[in-house]
């Protein structure tokens, strides 16, 4: 039996609708049933004895947690060790969410080329958030130490048809009859990800769990393939939903450098990860592009497009 965390998350709630239609049992939890900050609680619930237990569940909010700082430590760092405690105890499987964010150093030059971050790449923070996620990495990893009976799989700009995400802010953006032209950051670059293509690598990562496969590796990077910046990204946002009829009118979209839309965390500028290791989990990862054309012709979309 698998449990999830985090249900009404992005990713929660496209592992539920993958699961559904799987052979797998499942429980997932929303936070009004499961605060992982709740020790007693985790301890009840992880008595029932799952295989596996997937943490869909963080504070995500990242400007938020410069002043929020505490809340986003005990959700981020605290819980996520007391969880990989309580999992190591009782011989469950913890699979946990992370972020390209926990790389900001400078990227790294290589033959002129900047290098994609590798699993093995040092780590180091500078917002809040990141900080937070980075230490409950390294919580998980002095929990289990080499037992194998750990994943960490880091992702990067996630959005899906559920809940707000950067082509849902965009596509209310670009619906403001009152905005003319709408500015969006060109030097930030990484990878989009659509959740529901997580939420299948994690399904794949589980059937290789069950077929007893020794290679898993402890940490996984996974994100859509290709890259972008958020410009990128944004100009793709109003190019499909022009095509997909959800907007009715193209608008200028200038892009700007991060100087010039300051944020109280600071981001990564270059936080693009190697996937080589996720492609033996999945051999086709589809390119950015072609998953947002997907995500927003999505017919389950919960919200709807209308925003
Ligand atoms: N979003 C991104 O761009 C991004 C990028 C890289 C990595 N990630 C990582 O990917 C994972 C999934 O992200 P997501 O975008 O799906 O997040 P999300 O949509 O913000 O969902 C997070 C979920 O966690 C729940 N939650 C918050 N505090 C909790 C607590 N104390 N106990 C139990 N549940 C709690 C939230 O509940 P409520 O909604 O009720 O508050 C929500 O259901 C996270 O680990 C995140 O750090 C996300």
């Amino acid at each position: 039996m698998i449990f999830i965390t985090g249900s009404t998350g992005q990713l929660g709630q496209e592992l539920s609708r993958l699961l559904n239609d799987s052979i797998y049992t499942y429980r997932t939890f929303a936070l009004s049933e499961w605060d992982i900050t709740d020790l007693h609680r985790s301890q009840e619930i992880l008595d029932i004895q799952p295989d596996i237990l997937i943490n869909a569940s963080a504070y995500t909010a990242v400007d938020r947690s410069e002043e929020e700082r505490e809340i986003a430590r005990e959700v981020n760092s605290a819980a996520v060790g007391a969880l990989a405690e309580e999992c190591k105890k009782r011989n469950i499987r913890f699979i946990h969410i992370s972020t390209d964010f926990v790389f900001t150093l400078n990227p790294i030059v290589e033959d002129g080329h900047l290098r994609y971050w590798k699993t093995n790449s040092p780590t180091r923070t500078l917002g809040a958030y990141a900080e937070t996620k980075k230490q409950g990495e390294e919580f998980i990893q002095s929990v289990f130490g080499d037992s194998p009976n750990y994943h960490i799989i880091r992702t990067s700009w996630l959005y899906s048809s559920f809940g707000m995400n950067f082509p849902r802010t965009i596509l209310r953006l670009l619906k403001d009859p009152s905005r003319k032209e709408l500015k969006v950051i060109e030097d930030q670059i990484g990878r989009p990800t659509w959740a529901f293509r997580l939420a299948e690598f994690l399904l794949n990562l589980i059937a290789s769990i069950h077929k007893k496969d020794g290679n898993l590796k402890p940490i996984y990077h996974f994100s859509n393939s290709g890259i972008a910046s958020w410009y990128d990204f944004a100009v793709a946002v109003q190019e499909i939903g022009l095509k997909k009829g959800i907007l009715k009118e193209k608008k200028l979209i200038l892009p700007i450098p991060t100087e010039a839309y300051p944020t109280p965390a600071v981001r990564p500028r270059f936080s693009v990860m190697d996937l080589s290791e996720s492609y033996e989990l999945m051999e086709k990862i589809p390119h950015w592009r072609e998953d947002l054309e997907l995500c927003l012709g999505d017919p389950k979309t919960i919200l709807g497009w209308n925003v």
